[in-house]
């Protein structure tokens, strides 16, 4: 399984990446408005440090707006993928990006079918939110291996990028079901590593090691 950050946080990610678990970035404007800076120069920091696909979304609502910032956006890096909604104006926009070989993610993706249109497209990825699912009373991760068996029946090749991840164990029950990748945010990654038992442990190794004769 792939792990993604999903933050613009530059900090936050240099320390995920430190761990050398971290496979990819996903961003978006509401993660980007957090760091009250301008996207591109996030862009451009987070294509320093993280060596993997890089996730930037548009946010015109016209095809053509959104081809243009595409346009301008996959310039930054070659790492870069470009998110594209899915929207009907977002799925013509998708099909040009995918035959000039930029890579899309298509992202606010709640249902089966909007994954099957999306794979059928050929795009690179497809980000069902399963946080904002369970929000609404409906199983997030369920979505996630109707997609999953939809893509396995015809072959196709689209990654699912488990989105909207809230805890630990949306992690978990992406990794059981065999999803592609979990995009996760800093904390929720932070909390995947720890555990108290773990630093327990060494405590008391510690203390004991401390209580060996050294000759
Ligand atoms: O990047 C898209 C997605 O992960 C957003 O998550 O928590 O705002 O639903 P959330």
């Amino acid at each position: 399984m792939k792990f993604f950050l999903d933050t613009a946080n530059v900090d936050e990610i240099k320390k995920a990446a430190e761990t050398g678990l971290v496979d990819g970035i996903t961003t978006n404007p509401s993660l980007v408005a957090k760091t009250g800076r301008k996207y591109k120069d996030v862009l451009k920091d987070i294509c320093s440090i993280v060596n993997g696909p890089i996730s930037a979304e548009v946010v015109s609502e016209d095809t053509e707006g959104m081809l243009g910032e595409a346009r301008d956006l996959a310039r930054i890096h070659s790492n870069i993928v470009i998110k594209i909604p899915m929207t009907k104006q977002g799925l013509p926009a998708a099909k040009k990006l995918v035959s000039q070989g930029i890579p899309v993610n298509m992202t606010l993706v709640f249902s089966p079918l909007q994954a099957l249109v999306c794979g059928k497209l050929g795009v690179d990825y497809v980000s069902p939110f399963i946080g904002r699912l369970d929000d609404i009373s409906h199983y997030g991760i369920e979505l996630v291996s109707d997609i999953m068996e939809i893509y396995d029946n015809y072959n196709i090749d689209t990654e699912i990028i488990v989105a909207s991840v809230r805890h630990p164990l949306h992690i978990l029950d992406a990794a059981k079901i065999g999803a592609h990748i979990a995009t996760v945010p800093a904390a929720v990654f932070e909390k995947m590593i720890l555990h108290p038992l773990t630093d327990k442990g060494m405590e008391m190794f510690l203390a004991d090691a401390a209580k060996i004769p050294s000759n």
